[in-house]
């Protein structure tokens, strides 16, 4: 294996890690989720975990949203940051991916309870 596999490799195994636990320090995947959107990538540096949470896309999204020459898009994925020692989960601007498309639909979330999500720092 070179070391972008082996890279790539721990990202996922991260990732999974990440999911199972459901929170790493007082970031919470059911804060960013909050039923609605599914996490799809994790990224740990620092304080700071860095996700790509998943919205399927509407059908108006769709027929404004794609460009000339794009392909038809099914998701929409959206970075988050949080920083391990407060727990507030925002849109991450300095992202080098962004918000982007991609051509298959989302996983489901896993559904937490209201009360959960109305636990979430903010
Ligand atoms: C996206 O759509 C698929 C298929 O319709 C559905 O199973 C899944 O739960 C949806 N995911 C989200 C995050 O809405």
């Amino acid at each position: 294996m070179n070391s972008t596999s082996i890279s790539l490799l721990l990202i996922i195994v991260s990732a999974l890690l990440y999911v199972q636990a459901g929170r790493v320090g007082e970031c919470r995947t059911s804060c960013v989720e909050r039923n609605v959107q599914r996490i799809v990538r994790v990224h740990l540096r620092d304080n700071y975990v860095m996700v790509g949470a998943c919205n399927n896309a509407t059908d108006a999204q769709k027929a404004g949203g794609v460009l000339a020459g794009e392909l038809p898009f099914e998701s929409i994925v959206t970075p988050y940051i949080c920083h391990k020692k407060i727990g507030v989960w925002t849109i991450d601007e300095l992202d080098q991916e962004g918000i982007a498309k991609f051509p298959v639909r989302c996983p489901s979330v896993d559904q937490v309870s209201q009360e959960r999500i109305a636990s979430c720092p903010n």
